[in-house]
């Protein structure tokens, strides 16, 4: 095994999923994850505890990984780590026992951008996006439009300026009492409910950048209004508040993305991240694609939320830049991207 040419392990433990992948020669070999679900009991993630639990299972991850893509710790040519943006005590195991296994086994470390490689998960399978290539990349943490251009090179396009979109359907969630992640769950249960029974306003932001803070805020004084004259308001409208959110998180994510592709005539477009697993946005793009005559990118399900073969596939293509045999890089909490 030793002779192949490039058999990376990637580690990811940016926030509540413990998580690692073998990529041999290009190829996502074992991609194993394992989601904390201590948080559901705080209604949110909770940074130490998050912390505490990848340390518990990053051991055992690890092995998964190795056992599923058929290799041993000697067939490594190269260790990748997911270095940031993220909480800090949670990138810091993962970056921490990368080191150490890059140290014990002298092999370069390779560290990777979370951000990055959540555009890099539309790389993995194919068909792969011709450039240039306009992603929205939506999650827990992040709400972004990217472009890889040309010359292969990421720009940042537009970004929230507060909450992200994710962040915003978790709050909902927790205002209407499902449990955390709320995403999913106001995902599943819009399916039985009217998108057009209330409806709640985009904020103005200049350029193509985002806010959601506002919207989460007249979300809850909606909700706190109705509950004066009906006790059981978001009982009996469950179904109804959760696809009246999502629609309007949807349609403003899109709106923005949408200027933007016309504005530049770019015709292929994508989503990554946590929210990409959005049944309706998924949709929505596809639609939207179809009337710009734009081919539309979604990376499979496993490959949106958080997971380590899209920190396998970054490091796998950025590989000759990102070598290094003496790391001394520190992970970092905040995204270092500038528009
Ligand atoms: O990328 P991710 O796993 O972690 C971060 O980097 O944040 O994204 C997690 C986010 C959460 O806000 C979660 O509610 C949201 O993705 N999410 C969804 C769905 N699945 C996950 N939001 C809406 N619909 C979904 N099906
Ligand atoms: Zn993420």
């Amino acid at each position: 095994m030793r002779s192949r040419h490039k058999v990376i392990l990637a580690i990811e433990t940016s926030c509540d999923e413990t998580a690692a992948s073998v990529c041999i020669n290009g190829e996502i070999c074992s991609n194993v994850i394992y989601q904390q679900k201590v948080h559901a009991n705080f209604g949110g993630v909770v940074p130490e505890v998050a912390s505490r639990a990848h340390l518990k299972k990053i051991n055992q991850v690890v092995k998964d990984s190795l056992r599923q893509a058929k290799i041993k710790l000697s067939d490594l040519t190269a260790i990748a780590v997911a270095n940031g943006p993220g909480l800090m005590g949670s990138l810091l195991v993962g970056s921490g026992f990368a080191k150490g296994l890059a140290a014990a086994l002298d092999l370069p470390l390779l560290p990777i951008d979370h951000l990055e490689a959540h555009l890099y998960a539309h790389f993995i399978d194919k068909p792969k996006p011709d450039l240039p290539f306009a992603c929205l990349l939506v999650s827990g943490g992040h709400t972004f439009i990217f472009c890889l251009n040309q010359r292969r090179k990421w720009t940042l396009i537009g970004k929230t300026l507060d909450d992200a979109a994710g962040e915003a359907l978790d709050k909902c969630a927790k205002v209407m009492n499902l449990t955390y992640p709320g995403g999913p769950e106001i995902d599943k249960r819009s399916k039985k409910g009217n998108h057009l029974a209330f409806s709640f306003g985009h904020p103005k932001v200049e350029k193509f950048n985002y806010s959601f803070s506002g919207l989460k805020t007249s979300f809850m004084n909606f909700i706190r209004k109705q509950e004066k004259k009906n006790p059981n308001f978001i009982a009996d409208n469950l179904n109804d508040l959760c696809a009246s959110i999502q629609y309007t998180v949807v349609e403003y994510l899109l709106k923005n993305f949408r200027n933007y592709l016309i504005s530049n005539d770019i015709r292929n477009i994508g989503i990554a991240g946590g929210v990409a697993a959005n049944s309706y946005l998924r949709k929505a793009l596809s639609q939207m694609g179809h009337e710009l005559n734009a081919k539309v990118f979604v990376p499979d399900f496993a490959y949106c939320t958080d997971n380590a073969a899209m920190i396998a596939k970054a490091a796998d293509i950025q590989y000759e830049a990102l070598v290094i045999r003496q790391p001394n890089f520190v992970p970092y909490s905040r995204s270092p991207w500038k528009s």
